[in-house]
């Protein structure tokens, strides 16, 4: 009988200084925020909630979140879950959950709440932010665009006018000169490019709610240009600074995996959600950074779903789910990371990787199977170098609302108690292992 328990990563491969991480975004966890998305849920609230059994009672075990995607409230970001307020009290969490490192947001729209006029306020605030994390030997990772905006910037039409990047490479100017930049070693410019253009300009499911692919593709450019621009403003300023985005990409895989057409629909599907972006700013970036959320299964439509317009589609196993019903397959991250390597041979750093899981029935599976495909990856030779899991603290999950629990800390939000889920103590006791 073999002497190992369970299957816990044990060889130490991973690098002393690897960063081991957790991750946030200024809207979904500060409070109080008033950017394009806060408007965006006080016009859709209701809405949101009317529809949400229709839209998703196919969610396996739908029952138990119904009553609370049935409220507006839970549309509402409202006061989040006061980090703005209550951050030196979650950083002493992630202390004792033996993270060395925190990927958080600034808000553009604080700093800037009216075109031209920065509020000092607010630059102290992230400025003592900045230096918290810093005594505290906690490495930030500081990501300057979360999808939230000024009003006064998506009134001119955000980033589908390529006149208006200017503005964001202002902010991002004005960050150099107000905070202590030079403790961020790490910086995220943009996250999830793909997600944002794609919900918001393609699918329209969230805001501005546009369905034009003429628009998609430009917004989606025009944030190439942005990220280039803000990757050259950055390294002038500093040298050193490692300077990246959080792409979101997927392990995507041929459903019948010795079906050519399946392949072909996968070599689509690779380029077009992980590689455009990432290829285009390639000499623009001294690490690939990227959240991993999904494994997903791609098979070519039959001639009859060819004639109804389905040429190809997602055909993914139907367990086990995390809370949102997304299929899970956490190992899936070694074949990623392994893709990305050979792709762009860059550090890489796993900027997110998570699930929705309210009552931590699968987290710790999830976490272990994600520290052996590291694992795994680091005998390959593959240079990474952190890791960010999704996310510190239950937070605001975008269209969803507030009834999707990713975090390691479990927040009541009428009490604002932060309670440290089992599976977070699991992923500390990994870290003290593995350091
Ligand atoms: C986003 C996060 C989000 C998470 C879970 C990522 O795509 O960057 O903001 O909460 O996925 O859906």
């Amino acid at each position: 009988m073999s002497k190992q328990k369970h299957k816990t990563a044990s060889t130490n491969l991973f690098p002393k200084n690897f960063m081991w991480g957790a991750s946030t975004a200024s809207h979904q966890v500060e409070g109080n925020t008033y950017n394009q998305w806060t408007v965006w849920e006080l016009q859709h609230a209701r809405e949101l909630a009317n529809t949400a059994n229709e839209r998703l009672s196919w969610i396996p075990g739908w029952e138990r979140f119904r009553d609370k995607a049935e409220d507006p409230e839970n549309y509402l970001s409202g006061v989040g879950i006061k980090h703005y307020e209550l951050y030196k009290n979650d950083f002493e969490i992630a202390e004792k959950l033996n993270l060395n490192s925190f990927r958080f947001g600034i808000e553009w729209s604080r700093i800037e709440p009216e075109e031209g006029v920065w509020n000092v306020e607010a630059l102290r605030h992230y400025e003592d932010y900045i230096n918290e994390l810093a005594v505290r030997g906690i490495e930030p990772v500081l990501n300057l665009w979360h999808w939230t905006m000024p009003v006064w910037f998506t009134d001119k039409g955000g980033f589908s006018k390529r006149s208006n990047i200017m503005y964001f490479e202002r902010f991002v100017k004005k960050l150099c000169d107000e905070l202590p930049l030079e403790k961020v070693r790490y910086i995220i410019t943009l996250n999830e490019p793909n997600v944002y253009a794609s919900f918001g300009y393609a699918t329209g499911e969230w805001p501005p709610n546009e369905k034009k692919w003429w628009k998609f593709m430009r917004v989606y450019y025009n944030l190439t240009i942005a990220h280039k621009r803000c990757y050259r403003l950055l390294k002038k300023r500093y040298p050193h600074m490692q300077v990246g985005v959080a792409s979101q990409l997927a392990n995507i895989q041929a459903k019948r995996p010795q079906n050519f057409l399946d392949n072909l629909a996968v070599r689509w599907m690779r380029y077009f959600w992980n590689w455009w972006f990432l290829n285009r700013i390639k000499r623009y970036q001294d690490y690939v950074g990227f959240n991993y959320y999904f494994t997903d299964y791609y098979r070519f439509g039959s001639l009859r779903e060819m004639i109804k317009g389905k040429f190809f589609y997602r055909d993914n196993p139907h367990a086990p789910t995390n809370d949102l019903g997304w299929y899970m397959e956490p190992e899936g991250l070694h074949a990623l990371i392994i893709r990305v390597w050979a792709h762009y041979k860059k550090p890489m750093l796993i900027t997110e990787n998570g699930l929705a899981d309210s009552s931590d029935e699968h987290r710790r599976w999830w976490i272990e199977e994600t520290i052996i495909a590291m694992e795994r990856a680091l005998s390959e030779g593959v240079e990474l170098r952190g890791y960010f899991h999704w996310s510190l603290l239950d937070n605001f999950e975008w269209a969803y609302g507030w009834w999707p629990k990713f975090g390691l800390v479990d927040v009541d939000r009428k009490t604002m108690k932060r309670t440290v889920r089992p599976s977070a103590k699991f992923y500390a006791d990994q870290i003290d292992r593995n350091s």
